[in-house]
């Protein structure tokens, strides 16, 4: 089996688009950086890195014959927004789970932004006390079974598609992606910096880019930046999910410690909540590039790669490639930091 084994329904543009971070590594003096933009690569609710995961389980969807998407995550979950716009876009219903991952005080934070977008799309929004668990939740299975029996048949997709066990498949592919763009344009990153929480973006990498180098490649540095806050239980998801994806792409053998690295540091006092790390990392990266990232994720790996570069852990010749993952949707739910 290989990554060309799996059935892909396309739901993006084609290959996400690289661009270079000029400004960011003249300010940092360091190594060339560029980002690859999962956050404008497809029309679908502004898309972002679970429609690629998506991307390759609804071939399975289709085929259950399912009527309802049921999904899960925080109040501004960007994975259940985008589980939202797939139902919509195939005419399923989606009834999701939206728990209160993250204590923010802010009154409009189960009202704009993912959550709105959500409403709008037609899905059925569900309001749940229960904290941040980046694991299989009882509030979700309930919703599964309270489907059914309302003579629905529903299709589980659990938080950020990542315990699916496809769910790995749309970031290997990101990998061969990655090797194409590289191939036409003469470049080679070197170093890959991913934002990292349920751990199927991640996995995914780690598993492609291994069977890419298995099959002859240069090998590189595949970093993730923690903004779960449980660290313990993000590493153990990445690597359960980065090596059942291996065994599903064909790799034909386990993965080495030093091929999973996830870096904490960069994650604020928890999930959901940034640190003036965060807040400063957004403000750099959109003065000085005009690229926008968001208090969750992507401006918690957005500081994790300034300070690498910073502090000369990542070196000054290294060819860096940061991957975009979307989620700008839920700043509107933290507007108050930038008044
Ligand atoms: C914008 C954004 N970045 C990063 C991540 C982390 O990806 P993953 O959950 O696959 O680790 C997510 C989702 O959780 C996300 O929505």
């Amino acid at each position: 089996m290989s990554i060309r084994d799996f059935e892909r329904y396309p739901l993006t543009f084609g290959p996400s688009p690289v661009h270079e971070l000029r400004r960011l590594s003249a300010h940092l003096g360091g190594p060339r950086i560029f980002a690859k933009r999962e956050d404008v690569s497809s029309g679908l609710a502004y898309g972002g890195n679970k429609t690629r995961k998506l991307e390759y389980i609804v071939p399975d969807i289709l085929a259950s014959g399912a009527d309802t998407l049921v999904s899960i995550g925080g109040y501004q979950s960007n994975h259940t927004r985008q589980v939202a716009a797939v139902a919509a876009h195939l005419g399923l219903s989606a009834r999701l789970v939206q728990e209160r991952w993250v204590d923010w005080d802010d009154p409009v934070n189960d009202k704009v932004g993912n959550i709105e977008l959500s409403r709008i799309m037609g899905a059925d929004v569900r309001l749940d006390d229960h904290g941040f668990d980046i694991g299989i939740r009882s509030s979700w299975e309930e919703a599964l079974a309270e489907v059914e029996e309302a003579g629905g048949k529903p299709y589980p997709i659990p938080a950020g598609a990542s315990e699916h066990p496809l769910g790995g498949l749309g970031f290997a592919n990101w990998a061969y992606e990655v090797a194409e763009q590289e191939e036409a344009t003469g470049a080679f990153f070197d170093t890959i910096v991913v934002c990292t929480v349920t751990g199927s973006t991640h996995a995914g990498m780690i598993a492609g880019f291994a069977a890419l180098e298995d099959a002859g490649g240069r090998p590189r540095r595949i970093i993730g930046i923690d903004a779960s806050a449980t660290l313990d239980k993000t590493i153990a998801q990445v690597t359960r999910i980065a090596n059942h994806t291996a065994e599903l792409i064909g790799l034909g053998r386990a993965l080495r410690d030093d091929e999973i690295t996830v870096l904490p540091g960069w994650e604020g006092p928890a999930y959901g909540i940034p640190d003036e790390r965060t807040v400063a990392a957004i403000r750099d990266c959109a003065r000085l590039e005009g690229v926008i990232t968001d208090p969750v994720y992507e401006g918690k790996s957005m500081a994790g790669l300034m300070d690498l570069v910073t502090r000369g852990d990542i070196p000054a010749d290294a060819t860096v490639l940061y991957a975009h993952l979307g989620g700008q949707p839920a700043l509107n739910a933290y507007a108050g930091i930038f008044d």
